[in-house]
């Protein structure tokens, strides 16, 4: 089998986590790394790494991706932000799998982006495609495979726990630890504080079981402990015929006790799955994205979500 060429786009956390994970695994050649930190400019991927020089070097110059079969692109979390770097890369003929959160399952809230990128990447023949663990993964993918043995589903709820002590600064600053509660909300306001992805998740799930949404919330409050922010809590709900039938329960907070992804599945048959400790996101975003590198590959060309890959698995 011809390894597959990447293109490594933005080297914070995420990219170089998912960068990582390639390096040990035949099946892939990093052949350019793309970003616009100065810092980071002319350097060798292997040194951001702490690895072995590669002989990669950094740029800010997203043509690179002309090289490459598939980039992993992981920037921003904004689809207005990432959209012309995507149909940039997907004019240099490359496949491309974001982090980009609101890329997950853009269809009901940006339709008009989404259907723009589906026809420039079906024109170009490639596949773009946005995954992650949330969203992506623990709040909707995962839940919907558990519907799998209902007869009949009232309603899914799902709560995810995380201390983000153990997390990347960059999330630490999103969900807002160390603010006044005025900056947190003034945060909120500018869309600078809170989790991006939640009602694309909610999106996601109504899509797939054919449920009609007539609305969806998203609700974020900040915990405070001793006047300050250690993080927040997020709730997104699911309204279908005046009935939440979809609630997606979020915290994120500095030493958060009991981490947990939990699911509850209410119909027939009603039942609790649980993750004790819950999933490390960092860890299972660059995991996920290695992952499915080989399914994004086999898929047909447009914008595809993690609902029209076969089921992930680990593919290492
Ligand atoms: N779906 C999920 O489950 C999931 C999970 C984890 C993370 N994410 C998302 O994945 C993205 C990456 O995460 P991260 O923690 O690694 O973020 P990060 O620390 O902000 O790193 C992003 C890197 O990309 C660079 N960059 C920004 N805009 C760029 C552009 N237009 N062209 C080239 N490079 C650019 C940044 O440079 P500067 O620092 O100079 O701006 C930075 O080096 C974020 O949007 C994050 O929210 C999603």
């Amino acid at each position: 089998m011809r390894t597959i060429r990447v293109v490594q786009y933005g080297l914070g956390p995420i990219g170089l986590g998912v960068a990582r994970i390639l390096l040990d695994r035949p099946a892939f050649q990093l052949v350019g790394a793309v970003d616009v930190a100065p810092e980071k400019q002319g350097r060798d991927l292997g040194e951001l790494l702490d690895t072995h020089p590669l002989g990669v070097l950094v740029t800010p110059d997203p043509q690179v991706a002309r090289e490459a079969d598939v980039v992993v692109h992981a920037t921003q979390s904004r689809l207005a932000q990432v959209e012309p770097q995507l149909l940039e890369l997907v004019a240099c003929g490359a496949d491309v799998v974001s982090t980009c959160e609101e890329l997950s399952y853009p269809w009901f809230h940006h339709a008009r982006s989404a259907r723009r990128i589906h026809e420039v990447a079906q024109e170009a023949g490639v596949t773009v495609t946005g995954l992650g663990i949330n969203p992506g993964f623990a709040m909707d993918l995962l839940p919907l495979l558990l519907t799998a043995p209902c007869r009949h589903l009232r309603r899914l709820v799902v709560e995810r726990r995380v201390d983000v002590r153990t997390r990347r600064p960059p999330l630490q600053q999103k969900v807002g630890v160390g603010l006044t509660e005025e900056e947190f909300h003034a945060g909120v306001a500018a869309g600078l504080v809170g989790h991006v992805g939640l009602p694309e998740s909610v999106a996601m799930i109504a899509a797939a079981l054919g449920w009609t949404l007539d609305a969806i919330t998203d609700e974020v409050r900040p915990v405070l402990r001793g006047g300050r922010v250690e993080g927040l809590r997020q709730e997104a709900r699911g309204v279908v015929e005046g009935e939440e039938r979809i609630r997606l329960d979020l915290t994120m907070a500095v030493d958060l006790e009991d981490p947990v992804d939990r699911v509850r599945v209410e119909g027939d048959p009603s039942f609790v799955a649980e993750i004790p400790g819950g999933l490390h996101g960092d860890v299972a975003t660059c995991a996920i994205v290695a992952n499915a590198l080989p399914l994004v590959r086999e898929a047909p060309p447009g914008l595809r979500t993690v609902l029209d890959l076969p089921p992930l698995r680990y593919s290492g």
